[in-house]
């Protein structure tokens, strides 16, 4: 069975929850796109686990798999590798495969995405400064530095004088020195603890996928920060949807896959761009507190509004989803009523999708129906049949304007605090 679990909205939705709770049953848990903007908690009883790069299988034990789809920052993976490993948790070269040809993020890249969004003024796109863009940029242009370069330091040398030629006349100007021996020396000093790791991804992962084993497909960010599909330009640099799966890791198409599109029972968004249901308002900052809407990778406050079915119902076509999964539904417990976005208004005309141009974004008005709350709490519910009826209502009225099932209904952050309704993971 192959599972893809990718956000819906604008990332943060809870994909690491859900994938840890998904990998009870699986065999290999795959990245395939981003890198280490995501920031993915797993909770697990007392112990709160971050992950940005490594797969949330990886607290389960599985095998987890870093495909060449992502760009990977090796200092921030050694950082991360030794944070769990100091919360117990095992990490060695029979449960983490990274791709040889994956492209690395080096400190040039993290330079460059800070002068960029400078360089924006009050039009910056609000990055997690980790470098994504440029050192995707890097990839497109042929001149990236890849794990696999990694064991010839002579042809490595080459390679990164390379790219720092490239960069120097923009840099120079802004009066930035660079020295591209310095990075050689650091990339070498820790190149022997990376390499360790390298794998073949697309191999493993297509012999897995023949002996139908149970793999997951990890997403980060969410469809509407897609490179093509998001709020362009405010949207990371990867494509974040589920067709990413197929270059990101070299996993040839099969049957017997599902998408599973992870979805806030509100929206979220960290950084700047069109936010239609927006809430500036006591609820919006309700949504912050009792949510605690903080980033994990960058401690942002997120912005909070409204569920919009528009966007999810987009989200859903792009990705194929087959089942969503509602998240943070315990969050509205309180709400006295709960508006839902049916589809948007601007200059008298009526729009059930949200067009590409960013002008249109700016004047557009939400139209919204009202639902009553319940008003009970639905904190750590782990039935169907358990949830007040108004909450079931609630999400009997998503899935008729969003026209796919929800299957999975999370109540809490900890791993237990899940609703199988369609008995998903066969334990019921
Ligand atoms: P991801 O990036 O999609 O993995 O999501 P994040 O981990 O960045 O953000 C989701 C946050 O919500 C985390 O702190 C989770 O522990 C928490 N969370 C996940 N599901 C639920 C839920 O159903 N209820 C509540 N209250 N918190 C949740
Ligand atoms: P997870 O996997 C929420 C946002 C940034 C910014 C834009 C571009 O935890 O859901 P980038 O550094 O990627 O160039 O930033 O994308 N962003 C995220 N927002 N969750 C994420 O990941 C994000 N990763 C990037 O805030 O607006
Ligand atoms: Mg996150």
């Amino acid at each position: 069975m192959f599972y893809t679990i990718v956000g819906t909205q604008w990332g943060d939705e809870g994909k690491g929850k859900i994938v840890d709770w998904l990998s009870s049953k699986a065999d290999y848990v795959a990245r395939f796109q981003g890198g280490n903007n995501a920031g993915h908690t797993i909770k697990v009883d007392n112990n709160v686990y971050k992950l940005n790069l490594l797969p949330s299988g990886i607290i389960r034990n599985k095998k987890c798999l870093i495909g060449n789809g992502v760009v990977l920052d090796p200092w921030a993976l050694i950082n991360e590798i030794k944070n769990l490993r100091n919360q117990k948790i095992q990490i060695d070269k029979n449960n983490l495969f990274i791709a040889e040809n994956v492209c690395l993020i080096l400190p040039i890249h993290k330079l460059i995405d800070e002068i960029n969004e400078l360089s924006l003024g009050n039009n910056l796109i609000g990055t997690t400064k980790k470098g994504i863009g440029p050192a995707y940029e890097d990839k497109v242009g042929r001149r990236a530095i890849r794990l696999c370069d990694l064991s010839n330091h002579e042809s490595l040398k080459n390679k990164i004088q390379n790219l720092y030629n490239f960069h120097e006349p923009r840099l120079s100007k802004l009066k930035k020195n660079l020295y591209f021996e310095k990075a050689f020396e650091e990339l070498v000093k820790i190149s022997a603890e990376i390499i360790n790791f390298s794998a073949p991804v697309w191999k493993i992962i297509n012999d897995a996928g023949k002996e139908n084993k149970f793999i997951l497909f990890e997403g980060a960010q969410g469809s509407l920060l897609d490179i093509d599909f998001g709020t362009y330009p405010y949207v990371t640099s990867s494509n974040t949807s589920a067709g990413q799966i197929f270059s990101g890791t070299g996993f040839g198409i099969k049957e017997n896959h599902k998408v599973l599109g992870i979805t806030k029972a509100y929206t979220t968004r960290v950084g700047s761009g069109p936010f239609v249901t927006e809430l500036d308002n006591e609820i919006g900052d309700h949504f912050v507190e009792k949510g605690q809407e903080f980033g994990t990778v960058t401690k942002r406050k997120r912005r909070c509004g409204w569920f919009d079915t528009v966007l999810v119902g987009q989200s859903i076509a792009i990705n194929g989803i087959t089942d969503v999964v509602l998240t943070k539904l315990d969050v509205l417990d309180e709400l006295e009523e709960i508006k839902v976005c049916v589809g948007y208004e601007a200059k008298h005309k009526k729009y059930s999708y949200l067009p590409f141009d960013e002008n249109i974004h700016n004047i557009l008005m939400p139209i919204y129906e009202t639902i009553p709350g319940w008003q009970k709490s639905t904190f750590g519910l782990t039935s169907w049949d358990d949830l007040p009826k108004k909450a079931q209502d609630y999400i009997s009225f998503l899935e008729s304007k969003i026209q796919k099932n929800i299957s999975i209904i999370s109540t809490g952050p900890d791993r237990a605090h899940t609703i199988d309704r369609n008995n998903l993971l066969g334990n019921n």
